[in-house]
């Protein structure tokens, strides 16, 4: 079936960055399984000891740096997938790591931020940053000292660009989600809203396994998401 024709809604997780090295929350040697969400994730958290959450953003932007991780054949054929799309697309992530962009996507919101950015949460002045973040940084604009943060959303924060994702959500007729666990709202809730609506929609899932919402789907992809999507982008693409 060719979808290129039609508009496309793309869900990441962090099962999409598995293989090019970086750790998923939920699975077994997870994040979560070395981290308490309450302590690296929250307000709470940031303002309890500033540097235990400063330095976990730090020990993930260093690994982000390092030379060996890459975007892997999921990502790039995502990228491929959106520039073949002769109608509208979106790529909406959950992830804050950026190799999405490095391996050439465009339309893409990173719903729970990214590791790119910091903000003062006095004055809301954000910037690009490329260093150790510490609660010794003094804001560039209000020169306060210890209220920049890592621009992530936390727990019990608003994820981001809602009225875009929800927008465009009106108008899907693909709804593709990858290697996410599919267990944090709103994001797993993208299925649900989908599904109300009553339309016509065509929905895909690539994990490495069944998820809670797998039975919603049409179709389950399961296996290494570096192998299933680029057979499937590939497929499509050939169909055209
Ligand atoms: N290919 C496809 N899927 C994979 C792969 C792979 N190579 N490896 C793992 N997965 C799947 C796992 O089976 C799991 O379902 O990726 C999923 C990862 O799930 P989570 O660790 O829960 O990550 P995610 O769904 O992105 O989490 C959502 O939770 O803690 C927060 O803010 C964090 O953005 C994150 C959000």
């Amino acid at each position: 079936m060719c979808i290129l024709n039609k508009n496309i809604f793309i869900l990441t997780g962090a099962g999409i960055s598995k293989e090019s090295g970086i750790e998923t929350f939920r699975e077994k040697d997870g994040l979560w399984d070395n981290y308490k969400i309450e302590d690296v994730c929250t307000v709470e958290a940031f303002n309890k000891d500033p540097d235990y959450v400063n330095n976990f953003y730090n020990e993930r932007k260093r690994k982000l740096q390092n030379p060996k991780i890459s975007p892997n054949n999921a990502h790039i054929s995502l990228a491929k997938l959106e520039a073949n799309c002769k109608r509208n697309f979106l790529l909406v992530t959950q992830n804050i790591d950026n190799l999405h962009e490095r391996a050439g996507s465009k339309k893409i919101l990173h719903m729970h931020g990214s590791l790119e950015k910091i903000y003062c949460m006095y004055c809301k002045h954000s910037e690009i940053f490329n260093f150790e973040l510490s609660s010794k940084y003094v804001c560039k604009n209000c020169k306060n000292v210890g209220m920049v943060r890592i621009d992530v959303v936390w727990f019990g924060e608003q994820p981001k660009y809602l009225d875009k994702i929800y927008s465009f959500l009106e108008n899907t007729e693909v709804f593709i989600s990858i290697g996410t666990s599919n267990n944090v709202y709103p994001a797993a809730g993208f299925i649900d809203f989908l599904l109300q609506t009553g339309k016509k929609i065509i929905f895909y899932e690539f994990n490495i396994e069944t998820t809670n919402k797998s039975s919603l789907f049409d179709k389950n992809f399961i296996g290494p998401a570096s192998k299933t999507v680029p057979g499937f982008v590939d497929r499509i693409i050939k169909s055209k």
